[in-house]
């Protein structure tokens, strides 16, 4: 099959959080199943290891002339597309900075631009590592000879592109404009004929809003403007882009079961809740995979200096606590094997209740315990954090700012992992840790509750410690229970990070999951 995935933001190129990740991994997965994927993304600084494509194409949509260029990598059988334009220049990793309406038109472009980005009448050609390679033409030799060695695909019309055998996968609100224009204007252009479209909902809480005149900026025919007028009582009657595209999918996915069914509730829809109801029967929960080139203590590649090391199952014991001094000694935290060293890796928002740990750090400074929090976002907390550091020095770090390598440190060398997100779509950090053998406690929502099973003592089952509510007492009372396991029952513990660490949270098994969902948009409609 063909499958183009759209996104606004793809790593490593640009990342702001989850999505970056999903549209940087996934797509691989999808290729190693032997399908032919492209990624688009705009392409924000000057991607210095792309070469450019040669390719500027000017396109007509509306009576408006706008003159793009696309760039790509050919990358794990995977043709990565960047679009180029004045609009996306200089914007670095503030990708959803700026006023309103300036975003809204970015994202129009780039929708429109990335279904431009298929033409097979008009095939771009890509240089790649490979040599010229006609991208929209047919796909490299490579991948021809490995999707032959999987004939189920031939049923589904081969893997050419220009067969019409397209499915679009778009993600959150910023793409949730492409099934639209699908259907407006390219479904009855020849080979764009049976092209679909798959909307994968990965945080609902953005979703596009505006005044209802913001529908003259999307450059669309009149009478699609009803697909945007939505009225609850968060925003009244409004301008709503995610309505509009959950309503003109032909399927939607989000990134896990939870969330799909909260996402139904008038506590988790964000106001949507009624859409997603009535288009239930096209909803499917996935729950994302991690990238194991990245995240593996076996091969992270951050690993390897200043005292970290690599381990795994088997080195599980001596190479996991060196990772934890290693990061005791970085961060200048008391050098100790046994006191239990606590992570939270995230933005330091509402969502991520972060709020809820400052809430409890009264009582674990109490405790004998060390405490690193990596973020960055809301003023407040940013400087809550730099209080506790100041407050607490022997115990506790707040490091503001984002740093990968130091995230990546926090998670192979912390015993426990701290993730009381008020809401939480599917969520990775818990997953990278669980198979780092850090024991994640979560608050048990979204994707969070699908992925975390609570230890059971009894029948010494389950990954981590969860609670049901989003109050610091409820976050006190799983991390006593956690801490007291850490501290006298270490087979228990093990048996938790053993058990963790054993888990396939490969994108492998999301990849066999979104190409059900693929082949019913294409085929069930
Ligand atoms: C969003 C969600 C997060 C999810 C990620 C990738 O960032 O908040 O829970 O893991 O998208 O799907």
């Amino acid at each position: 099959m063909n499958i183009i995935l759209v996104a606004a933001e793809c790593a490593p190129w640009s990342k702001t959080g989850g999505l970056g990740d999903v549209a940087g991994a996934l797509p691989k997965a999808l290729a190693r199943r032997g399908h032919r994927v492209m990624v688009v993304a705009p392409m924000y600084g000057n991607y210095a290891e792309l070469k450019e494509s040669g390719v500027r194409k000017m396109y007509k949509v509306h009576g408006q002339d706008v003159e793009v260029s696309y760039f790509q990598a050919f990358i794990d059988g995977v043709d990565f597309v960047f679009i180029e334009s004045h609009m996306f220049r200089h914007i670095e990793n503030n990708i959803y900075g700026g006023q309103r309406l300036e975003i809204l038109k970015r994202m129009v472009l780039f929708c429109k631009a990335a279904i431009e980005a298929y033409d097979a009448s008009d095939p771009i050609t890509f240089v790649s590592s490979q040599g010229n390679i006609p991208v929209l033409g047919c796909p490299p030799v490579e991948i021809l000879q490995y999707v032959a060695q999987v004939p189920w695909y031939v049923p589904c019309g081969g893997v050419c592109y220009g067969d019409g055998n397209l499915v679009f996968v778009a993600n959150d609100w910023h793409t949730a404009l492409l099934p639209v224009y699908l259907r407006a204007y390219y479904r009855d252009n020849g080979l764009m004929n049976y092209a679909r479209s798959v909307l994968v909902i990965h945080n609902m809480a953005h979703q596009g809003r505006g005044p209802i005149d913001d529908f003259s900026y999307v450059e669309l025919p009149e009478n699609y403007k009803d697909l945007f007028k939505f009225d609850d009582p968060i925003g009244g009657t409004h301008f709503n882009i995610f309505a509009a595209g959950l309503k003109t999918a032909d399927r939607i996915v989000t990134v896990s079961h939870g969330y799909s069914w909260e996402l139904k509730t008038s506590e988790g829809g964000w106001g949507l809740h009624g859409i997603i109801s009535e288009n239930d029967w096209k909803l499917k929960g996935i729950v994302n995979g991690i990238d194991e080139k990245e995240w593996s203590p076996q091969v992270d590649v951050h690993l390897t200096s200043d005292g970290y090391t690599h381990y795994s199952l088997e080195t599980l014991k001596t190479g996991k606590p060196k990772c934890k001094a290693a990061l005791q000694k970085e961060l200048g935290l008391p050098v100790r094997e046994n006191v239990p060293l606590i992570g939270f890796i995230g933005r330091l928002d509402d969502q991520k209740g972060v709020d809820l740990i400052a809430e409890a750090i009264p009582w674990m400074v109490d405790q004998d315990v060390q405490l690193v929090m990596l973020g960055t976002g809301r003023p407040d907390l940013e400087q809550l954090l730099r209080h506790f550091e100041s407050q607490h020095h022997d115990k506790v770090r707040g490091w503001v700012g984002f740093s990968v390598k130091v995230a990546h440190r926090i998670t192979a060398g912390a015993d426990i992992l701290l993730m009381p997100s008020r809401f939480e779509p599917c969520g990775l950090n818990q997953l990278y840790a669980m198979s780092y053998g850090t024991v994640p406690v979560v608050h048990a929502v979204g994707g969070l509750r699908d992925t975390v099973q609570p230890f059971d003592p009894y029948n010494e089952s389950g990954l981590g410690w969860t609670f049901n509510k989003a109050e610091s007492g409820r976050l006190i009372h799983a991390l006593g229970n956690c801490l007291l396991t850490y501290r006298e029952y270490r087979n228990s513990w093990e048996g938790i990070q053993r058990r963790g660490m054993t888990q396939d949270l490969s994108w492998d098994n999301a990849a066999q999951n979104y190409e059900e969902v693929l082949v019913a948009a294409k085929y069930h409609w």
